[in-house]
């Protein structure tokens, strides 16, 4: 029993120090190099969290202004509503939650839609061409008040689906798009007191053809509009910028 067998307590050498050293090292190195990449990848989810907060505080302060829009100071005293349109419109633009909202905490109840007065003269249908430019002019300048729907948005824009004056003298929509129009006026049961802006870019072929698509769309039924009548209403109506009133107008 001279000499022990080799195990435990055989002290290290030098060389496997140093070695176990280097191993060490590397570890805490790697360690600390995997924590810096951990940490700042879990940066990004923070910051995405964090912009879904303010949105979502964006989102309610919209809501608010919407509802106030829409409920007190936003009602005349008669309780018809005074919308600013540019802010509806600003809101719609921002958020389409926002307006779902508002619609819900609406509710109109609207009547039944006063029925179309039967066109004068046999129908006429629109040719597949000026539809399509007329649609396109539609999304370019009313959708985003009367909606791909047309039915708009109450109780901020009123419907032009199946509405009196979309399908009746189109002088009238004529006008509306040259000047504006001003309330109040009820549409489906709801009153709108607001105003309608003069709808910019657009020529007289242009309106020509957004009426015609307007009135044989979303459910109407109205002849074709021609450049001709357009061209009749911007002469008869040239110097005219204050929007046109409903009262002036004869319309309720
Ligand atoms: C900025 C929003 C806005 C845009 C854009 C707009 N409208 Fe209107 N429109 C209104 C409002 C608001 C009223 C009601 C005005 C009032 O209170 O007197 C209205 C009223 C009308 C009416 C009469 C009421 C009815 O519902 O029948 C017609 C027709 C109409 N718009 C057609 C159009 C057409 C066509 C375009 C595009 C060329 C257009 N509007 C673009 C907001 C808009």
């Amino acid at each position: 029993m001279s000499e022990h067998p080799s195990s435990g307590g055989r002290p290290l050498l030098p060389g496997q120090i140093a070695s176990w050293l280097r191993l060490v090292c590397f570890a805490a190195a790697a360690l600390i190099v995997t924590g810096y990449v951990y940490l700042s990848v879990r940066k990004a989810p923070n910051a995405e969290a964090e912009r879904r907060q303010a949105q979502k505080a964006l989102r309610a302060d919209n809501a608010k202004k919407g509802l106030a829009l829409i409920t007190e100071p936003g009602r005349n005293a008669d309780g018809t509503y005074r919308i600013p349109v540019k802010e509806a419109a600003a809101l719609i633009a921002a958020d389409n939650k926002v307006v779902a909202k508002l619609q819900a905490a609406a509710a109109p109840a609207p009547a039944a839609a006063p029925a179309a007065p039967a066109a004068a003269g046999a129908f006429v249908k629109a040719s597949d061409e000026q539809m399509k430019r007329g649609a396109a002019v539609y999304a370019r300048t009313c959708i985003a008040c009367h909606q791909p729907t047309g039915k708009g948005l109450p109780p901020v824009f009123p419907s032009i689906s199946e509405t009196p004056i979309v399908v009746g003298n189109p002088e009238l929509p004529i006008k509306f798009i040259l000047q504006g129009l001003m309330g109040p006026i009820t549409v489906g049961g709801t009153t709108y007191n607001s105003m309608m802006p003069p709808v910019a870019g657009v020529n007289d072929q242009d309106i020509a053809d957004v009426l015609t698509y307007v009135r044989q769309s979303f459910g109407n039924k109205g002849n074709p509009v021609s450049v001709d009548q357009v061209k009749a209403v911007r002469a008869a109506t040239a110097g005219r910028t204050a929007p046109w009133t409903t009262a002036e107008l004869g319309l309720k």
